[in-house]
């Protein structure tokens, strides 16, 4: 098949993964018989140093003419003024919410022979398989009014946190239908009804999308005991679904348990079959330009686009197996407590290439 792929490299890490990934893509290609082309388009804080502006409209188009969207990382400490007139970060939010990307799915897997990188004790880690499913164009990061101000002579900051009915009966019934296709078929809904006049409309919401989804079991689980859960009883969980808020800050909890940060992927999806496709770790400021970041999040991500997006589920089957032979194989990279033999980002992409070959 043709399709037509943008690449948002971004910040940070973001172009080493990226550039690790399409190496992984072009494989997927020749290997398969596929034709893929690239458009390389500007977001974040790359973008603001070369127009001004951190979501410039060439890359809404290129993002809007594409079939699919990889994204590295955005960010970094060069634009964190907190009196900058922009910030990479809101070029991200503008692009999900330009593109109506509502729903992040960000799945938690372990990998086979990864169980020591983790920071659990391995009995904790029975039966960890659970899935985000993360509202990404409403609550607390969008809500209006937000700003600030000087008040009685101190400064002041506000964010308004605000969910109507729609949002959460289509991110919910979402993970309605992810769950049914899971064994499991169980679903836990993240709030804190307990304080928050939003979560309390959440919950109200998420029960009646519940009952009409009675095949699948709903539970209800406020947010800071959900926290503690993951790292006490992780296999408990299997689809997880949270505002945009509560889910981003659970999915890095979620991720960690895997071994590393580094290793989860996300899909950032909407009603169309355009998609977004990004690790759900940052720039990683600290580790950028060594050649050292863990590519394994971005090319799991490039898999998800291609299963998501353009329907080549064998094609990202390849490269699912061919991350957990790498794996086998003894192939670790730093973050993954590679030592002393660790790998770099592109050789570790190359070795991902070379076990689909092999495919
Ligand atoms: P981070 O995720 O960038 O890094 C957290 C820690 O994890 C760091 O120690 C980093 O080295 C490590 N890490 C992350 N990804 C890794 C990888 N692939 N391989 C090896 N190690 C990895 O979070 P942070 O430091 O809090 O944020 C840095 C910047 O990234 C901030 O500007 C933040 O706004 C931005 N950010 C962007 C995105 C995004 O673009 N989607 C997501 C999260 C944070
Ligand atoms: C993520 C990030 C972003 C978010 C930031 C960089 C805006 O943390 O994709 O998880 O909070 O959504
Ligand atoms: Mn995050």
């Amino acid at each position: 098949m043709q399709a037509k792929i943008t690449t948002l490299p971004g910040d940070g890490i973001g172009p080493e993964i990226v550039s690790a990934t399409r190496l992984v893509l072009d494989t997927v290609a020749s290997t398969f018989d596929h034709q893929f082309t690239y458009r390389e388009a500007l977001l974040g804080g790359i973008a603001i140093d070369e127009t001004g502006n951190a979501f410039p409209d060439a890359t809404l188009e290129a993002c809007q003419q594409a079939d699919a969207i990889l994204l590295g990382a955005v960010g970094g400490p060069k634009w964190d003024d907190p009196n900058a007139a922009d910030r990479p970060e809101r070029g991200l939010l503008a692009m999900r919410k330009a593109l109506g990307l509502f729903a992040n799915i960000r799945p938690v897997k372990l990998f086979r022979g990864l169980e020591a990188a983790s920071p659990l004790k391995a009995e904790r880690l029975a039966n960890v398989d659970l899935l985000f499913v993360r509202e990404l164009t409403g609550g607390i990061y969008f809500g209006q009014p937000k700003g600030k101000d000087v008040v009685d002579g101190e400064r002041r900051g506000f964010d308004t946190m605000v969910y109507r009915e729609s949002e959460i009966r289509r991110i919910v019934s979402l993970a309605m239908e992810i769950a049914r296709k899971r064994p499991r078929k169980h679903v836990t809904s993240i709030d804190k009804a307990n304080v928050l006049a939003t979560m309390q409309v959440w919950r109200q919401v998420a029960t009646e999308v519940g009952a009409e989804n009675p095949d699948i079991t709903l539970v209800h689980q406020l947010v800071d005991s959900a926290a503690m859960r993951l790292v006490t009883n992780p296999g408990d969980f299997d689809v997880i679904v949270a505002g945009n808020m509560f889910g981003d800050i659970l999915s890095d909890e979620g991720a960690v348990l895997t071994g590393s940060l580094g290793l989860l992927p996300s899909a950032s999806l909407g009603e169309t079959k355009l998609g977004v496709y990004e690790p759900i770790h940052g720039s990683a400021p600290d580790i950028a330009g060594k050649g050292i970041a863990n590519p394994l999040g971005t090319i799991l991500s490039a898999a998800m686009l291609l299963r998501h997006s353009l329907d080549l589920d064998t094609e990202a089957l390849a490269i699912e197996a061919a991350v957990q032979q790498a794996l086998d194989d003894g192939l670790r990279t730093g973050d993954l407590g590679g030592g002393e033999k660790s790998l770099g980002t592109t050789a570790m992409g190359e070795a991902i290439c070379a076990r689909i070959k092999k495919h």
